[in-house]
């Protein structure tokens, strides 16, 4: 769908920031290449987190180049329209479109690539291009970069270094802008309905798969495109595997189940966890560990604000967590001790926090010049805590159990905001909604 005149106005806001940070050069921007899922059937299409952020267009096999010293500042390289195609799998912009309705100064065939950028290039000091990306488009970028700067000596003019178009776009991206937080915020609202909606409806000997389907018709039926990834519902003991998704195992009773899910939405992503009881109410155990967990959390998010660093808040969530664990008998020493040594890593092997955005492991530096960065307003990032309990050596009723619980949060000018407190986590809200099912 084409950008509304409001998100065109975004776009193009974009395009001019970037025009400013480039320094002159050229930057090119490849599209998300198509996947074979089997035979001749693809994966369902997700259009690049950076080219989407620049340009909004949807499709595949697409080039978008942005030259601020050039005539035409700002071009798209697309597909052209093909009746026959499109009858079979949809409608194309074509340059036409691309000019239209997506805001280029011009716009050429995909086939045209190489014979319009050359000359671009031959005269451009540098270009931007990212090196990560190893597919057909990205290959036939960097081509004709290599062909402009082996011409260097006879034309006298041509890039002399690849720029990683990350230290504009990522920075730019780590900062979210208000038509970005509207849909974060869209995202979350609807992971917190599906979570919500889990909890209303688990009951001991239901599989782990029939409560992701309720998550996915939940998430669809708001309009999310999907999971912003795959969705880890994991009871009992599965909770103390990170990235468990066979989501296959019939819930026990009396034990706890992690769910960790999260829609897409217009392009930008919920992470959320949960944690809570298959039967009514946490054992004394599960209740012990959990609430360490929530105290660990509430200190972590506590420390949110303009200025303070995501280390500060992992060493804040660290520590009340650590605290816990000592007093419950699970780690053996003092707090420094334990901190000092790492001997926490047994239950905790994972960091706080990560950025959030269009990539659920978003983009943007964590440290500037070798320190943490400082947290501005306008970022936004995850606050996930958990304890993982799945060796021996420690007392039996802690043995399999996993926790973990994720909020996102939004630093504002004057500290922050919890984007995902619509799901529940307090000990007493989750069993009363447990009490009306299990
Ligand atoms: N869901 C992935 C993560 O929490 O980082
Ligand atoms: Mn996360
Ligand atoms: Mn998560």
């Amino acid at each position: 769908m084409a950008p509304t005149p409001d998100d065109a106005a975004l776009l193009a806001g974009r395009r001019a920031r970037i025009m400013e940070a480039m320094g002159g050069g050229v930057l090119l921007l490849a599209a998300a290449p198509e996947r074979v899922r089997t035979g001749d059937v693809l994966y369902p299409y997700r259009q690049d987190s950076d080219f989407d952020y620049v340009t909004g267009f949807p499709e595949p096999e697409a080039v978008a180049v942005i030259a601020p010293d050039a005539p035409q500042r700002y071009l798209l390289f697309v597909r052209p329209r093909d009746p026959e195609r499109e009858l079979w799998v949809g409608h194309r912009a074509g340059p036409e479109g691309a000019v239209e309705q997506y805001g280029a100064d011009a716009a050429h065939a995909l086939d045209d690539l190489e014979k319009v950028l050359a000359p671009l290039l031959e005269k451009a000091p540098h270009v931007y291009h990212t090196v990560l990306r190893d597919d057909p488009l990205a290959g036939r970028l960097l081509g004709v970069i290599r062909r402009a700067q082996a011409g260097r000596p006879r034309a006298g003019s041509g890039p002399t270094a690849i720029r990683e178009p990350g230290e504009i776009l990522h920075e730019m991206r780590l900062h979210k802008d208000a038509g970005e937080l509207a849909r974060i915020r869209h995202a979350i609202a609807i992971a917190c309905e599906a979570h919500r909606e889990a909890m209303r409806s688990a009951r001991p000997g239901m599989l782990e798969y029939e409560l992701e389907a309720l998550i996915d018709f939940t998430f669809r039926r708001r309009g999310a495109s999907g999971p912003a990834y795959p969705s880890i519902v994991a009871s009992g003991p599965n909770a103390t595997v990170l990235h468990y998704t066979s989501n296959d195992r019939p819930l026990g009773a009396e034990e706890l189940i992690l769910i960790d899910a999260g829609a897409e939405q217009a392009g930008y992503c919920a992470d959320v966890t949960r944690t809570w009881p298959t039967g009514k109410r946490y054992s004394a155990p599960q209740r012990d560990l959990y609430e360490a967990v929530l105290a660990a959390q509430a200190a972590g998010i506590a420390a949110v604000c303009p200025g303070v660093t995501l280390e500060a808040v992992h060493t804040a969530t660290l520590r009340v967590l650590v605290e816990a664990l000592v007093r419950l008998g699970l780690l053996e020493g003092s707090v420094d001790e334990v901190i000092e040594k790492d001997s926490y890593r047994r239950f905790y092997m994972h960091r706080t926090s990560h950025w959030l955005g269009r990539d659920v492991h978003d983009v943007g530096r964590y440290g500037i010049d070798g320190a943490p960065r400082p947290l501005e307003p306008g970022m936004v990032f995850t606050v996930e805590p958990g304890l993982y309990i799945a060796d021996g050596g420690v007392p039996e009723a802690f043995r399999g159990i996993g926790i973990r619980i994720e909020d996102d949060v939004l630093v504002t000018a004057t500290g922050h905001e919890v984007l995902s407190a619509a799901a529940p986590k307090g000990v007493a809200e989750i069993e009363a909604l447990r009490a009306e099912t299990a």
